[in-house]
């Protein structure tokens, strides 16, 4: 039918499949081009018409008559080059690329704005969890001064394992591989990159200010240990790992990717497997939470579809479609460095079994300015004690200098764990 919009997918993996599956139900739209990476790959997808699918995404950009592309193929090139040859063309972009976003956002919003084009980008943070819209359309009101979030699938099901059943970090990673949880290579995901990504474009939409990727925090999962585990929950804490953004009062934003030790009269805390939340805080709203799927063929898909329909909407009948959806800050945020921050922290610490070791770790904490809210003895042998402390919040420069301190000193063997607290 000659008034259908026209849509072109760049990839037909997990994302793609879904999106392609989930347009069927849209008399109104038809995807007249595809690009994949291997023509040949077996596809489960039913009437898959093979006519109008090409190996060659600059095809798809270039290809006169589409209107919207859905760039669903992930990593920076070719997506970035993709994306701008797109612009150029004319098409709006629907693109569910959280790292080309965190990398390259601003000269991408920049160009479709000089191009009059909207760049969307819903399945990119929290998959099929309504996040992006909200904020910039019925949130728009709002002061949004704190993000928390869990925004990362595979790190979250891991470490809901972990405490289920005291399980290690490797043993529960490898059986997350086995089920395809994981990937075969876990960096992106067990190092925080996937969460530091999302958080830096959440983060740069909610103050309104840009977030440079590379002065976000980041800390991965791969050395929390059962008995963290153990620990926290003995203490009333979950072990998350949390994406965090806050603004000071002087404008200053905090943002970052780390463990954290989370009560459990929080919401988060409470997340399992591979579900994700954010939980925004703003004035006037308060404090709103949303969780769902944040990854997976059809939640994702869903985000997708979202995106597409909404430009749909008003193509043909604005020249200036979706004003509230596009880039609307261009400063740049002034940010603070981890080591300026002042937190709350969890240490496990080994030490020799020997008399005064507890009180050399209270004096320790003190000689540093740092108050303990407890410490706590959880094990004793011949030859060593583990002892965990909780302090009261404190500046990270005074927690590098204790670390540094006890390392040195002759009777603690070592300092097992660093891990932040939520307060
Ligand atoms: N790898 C991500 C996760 C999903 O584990 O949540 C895609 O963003």
């Amino acid at each position: 039918m000659e008034n259908k919009i026209k849509v072109g997918l760049i990839g037909l993996g997990t994302v793609g499949s879904g999106v392609y599956k989930t347009l069927q139900n849209f008399d109104n739209i038809e995807i007249v081009k595809i690009a994949v990476h291997n023509k040949k790959k077996k596809r489960n997808i039913e009437n898959l018409d093979e006519s109008i699918i090409t190996d060659d995404a600059y095809e798809v950009v270039n290809d006169p008559q589409i209107q919207i592309i859905a760039e669903l193929i992930g990593g920076t090139e070719p997506a970035f080059d993709l994306i701008k040859t797109a612009i150029k063309n004319g098409k709006h972009i629907v693109t569910a690329n959280k790292e080309l976003l965190a990398k390259h956002g601003e000269e991408l919003f920049n160009f479709a704005q000089a191009n009059n084009k909207v760049i969307l980008y819903e399945a990119a943070i929290a998959g099929g969890i309504p996040l992006i819209m909200p904020v910039k359309t019925i949130l728009a009101g709002n002061k949004i001064n704190k993000i928390k979030a869990i925004l990362n699938g595979t790190t979250n099901y891991i470490l809901t394992k972990m405490d289920v059943l005291g399980a290690s970090y490797n043993d529960v990673l490898a059986e997350a591989q086995d089920l395809g949880y994981a990937e075969t290579n876990p960096t992106g995901d067990v190092e925080g990159f996937d969460a530091a990504y999302k958080i830096t474009t959440l983060a740069t939409i909610s103050f309104g200010k840009r977030i440079k990727f590379e002065n976000v925090y980041r800390e991965g999962i791969t050395k929390i240990l059962p008995e963290d585990m153990k620990a926290a929950n003995e203490m009333g804490y979950k072990i998350k790992l949390i994406a965090s953004a806050e603004l000071n009062d002087d404008g200053q934003a905090d943002v970052r990717v780390h463990p954290m030790l989370v009560p459990k009269s929080k919401t988060l805390a409470h997340i399992d497997y591979v579900t994700n939340a954010v939980t925004l805080s703003g004035n006037p709203v308060g404090e709103v939470t949303l969780s769902g799927p944040g990854a997976g063929e059809f939640p994702t898909a869903s985000s997708v579809v979202g995106d597409i329909l909404a430009i749909c909407s008003e193509l043909g009948k604005s020249d200036y479609i979706l004003p509230m959806m596009r880039c609307n800050h261009n400063e740049d945020a002034q940010m603070i460095d981890i080591t300026e921050t002042k937190n709350k922290y969890y240490l496990s610490i080994k030490a020799k079994n020997r008399m005064g070791v507890i009180g050399l770790i209270g004096t320790a904490c003190g000689n540093n300015h740092i108050s303990v809210e407890s410490i706590v003895q959880k094990e004793l042998k011949e030859d060593y004690a583990q002892i965990t402390v909780i302090t009261e919040i404190c500046k990270e420069k005074s927690m590098l200098k204790l670390i540094e301190e006890l390392e040195n000193n002759d009777n603690i063997w070592g300092v097992n764990s660093l891990i932040r607290v939520w307060v």
